[in-house]
């Protein structure tokens, strides 16, 4: 992260959060995503927070990381079943900025902490190359519907080093 930058820092999820979260998401989505996806795809993609209670819901129910900047919400990311990453957005203002790569180190440490050997994602087409880089390596595409429309995402998978032990993963 660039020095001229406030620092980010890392919370817990509060349920009073997901309004602000709810606008990240779409804010990422919306201007992050159109080199890989429709207008019609993206818009589909993003009514999945239209209703705030479910989204909320489904925040709770993982475990949900929040990047601060001077304590407001730029960024999340959220851990389901301690092995797999089924959420990472970042607001486009902070985009670059290293908000994603901190959330991402977050979950593989508490994830690794937990004992879990491989960390998945369904990474979006325009982050693949960002988990690329993070040493996850794709497993096979897939097609999902959300909304009544068809997006591509390619599970992708990394060996965590282990936290309890220290040891490397190879
Ligand atoms: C993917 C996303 C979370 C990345 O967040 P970010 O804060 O911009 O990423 P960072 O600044 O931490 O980038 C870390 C590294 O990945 C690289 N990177 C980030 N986004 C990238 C992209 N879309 N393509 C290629 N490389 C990317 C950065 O250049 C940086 O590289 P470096 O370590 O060599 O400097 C963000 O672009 C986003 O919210 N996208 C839209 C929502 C989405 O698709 N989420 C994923 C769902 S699975």
């Amino acid at each position: 992260m660039s020095q001229s930058q406030p620092k980010a820092a890392l919370r817990p999820f509060l349920p009073t959060d997901t309004p602000m979260l709810a606008a990240i998401f779409v804010a990422a989505i919306e201007e992050l995503t159109g080199d890989d996806y429709s207008e019609a795809q993206q818009e589909a993609w993003a009514a999945v927070a239209d209703d705030e209670v479910a989204f909320g819901k489904k925040l709770a129910g993982e475990l949900t990381l929040i990047a601060t900047v001077q304590n407001s919400p730029v960024g999340f990311a959220a851990l389901k079943g301690n092995d797999h990453i089924d959420m990472l957005y970042v607001h486009p203002s902070v985009a670059g900025q290293g908000v994603g790569a901190m959330l991402c180190d977050a979950l593989e440490k508490l994830a690794a902490a937990r004992g879990t050997k491989s960390l998945s994602v369904d990474a979006s087409d325009n982050a693949s190359d960002f988990f690329k880089k993070r040493g996850y390596v794709a497993q096979r595409r897939n097609s999902v519907t959300i909304n009544d429309e068809w997006l591509a995402n390619t599970t992708m998978q990394k060996v965590l080093a282990n936290e309890r032990t220290g040891g490397a993963p190879q």
